[in-house]
């Protein structure tokens, strides 16, 4: 296996030196800025990501700034990228890394809120030039397929050595994120323009993952009430129902999840705010 892990590393390398993604941030070895990253990317395009870490970096260009700002401004900020718990996790590191700096929480980014073994992993790799591979499910689709695997940690773990010997881990890793979203696509693999495709063990699982429909969704309703509440201070419980037209039972649902997070509180008389 070592000689196939070598060329994988090779080639790949070597692809990624023609056709690597330039963002802002891919140079940064502050870990603050690749935890915004992170955060922000998750289940968005990385373009779009860009832009708003970009907004990010310049409003809170380090945890003080952001922790000494308000759970309100974060959200409003965070505008348009959904799934707003994130920016309440982050929002709550921030507090925490003002206390107890990454280099000293160092190498256990976990006991930060939001923060999972891939970030984890990113973190150690992109700031602390730690020998690891940040496994999310595009870079998992890339070492199945090539090395024709079922169990990708496993794999890894056994490999480890080789795989990241006399690199980077941080160009390996970014070129297989990279590769994995432009070429070894979960749907419709670009197999025939494929500068590994000579040693590919072209595993192909098709993976059937059922999706919650968005539209009518407690999280699409959520969404809806945030957006709502940034915008007016506090509001009814009578008022948000007939601005969202919503009824009462799906609505309670929104805010008992949303309370339940912690972004919001409903007052005895029924009035609900955003919490600052
Ligand atoms: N997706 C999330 N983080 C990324 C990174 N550092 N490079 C490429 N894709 C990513």
């Amino acid at each position: 296996m070592e000689i196939k892990t070598k060329k994988f590393k090779r080639d790949l390398l070597n692809w990624y030196k023609n056709n690597k993604r330039d963002y802002s941030w891919r140079e940064t070895n502050d870990p603050w800025k690749i935890l915004l990253l992170e955060t922000i990317s998750q289940q968005t395009q990385l373009d779009r990501a860009d832009t708003y870490f970009k907004l990010f970096i310049k409003e809170f260009p380090n945890p003080e700034t952001m922790a000494s700002s308000s759970l309100k401004k974060v959200l409003i900020l965070w505008s348009g990228l959904g799934y707003n718990n994130r920016a309440k996790r982050l929002y709550e590191s921030s507090k925490i890394l003002c206390e107890t700096g990454f280099d000293e929480l160092y190498p256990n980014f976990e006991v930060l809120p939001g923060v999972g073994p891939y970030t984890n992993n990113a973190i150690l790799s992109f700031a602390y030039h730690k020998k690891v591979i940040t496994r999310d499910v595009n870079v998992d689709r890339v070492f199945s397929r090539y090395f024709g695997v079922d169990e990708v940690k496993t794999f890894i773990h056994n490999n480890k050595k080789t795989l990241l010997d006399r690199v980077s881990s941080r160009d390996l890793n970014q070129a297989i994120m990279d590769f994995g979203s432009m070429v070894c696509k979960s749907k419709n693999p670009l197999c025939s323009s494929c500068v590994l495709e000579n040693n590919c063990k072209k595993y192909i699982v098709k993976i059937k993952r059922p999706q919650e429909a968005f539209s009518g969704s407690n999280r699409e309703l959520r969404g809806d009430l945030l957006k709502l509440l940034l915008s007016n201070n506090k509001l009814s419980l009578k008022k948000i129902e007939k601005a969202l037209a919503v009824d009462r039972e799906k609505l309670l649902k929104a805010t008992t999840t949303l309370e339940k997070d912690g972004l919001i509180t409903i007052k005895k008389n029924n009035l609900v705010e955003i919490n600052s």
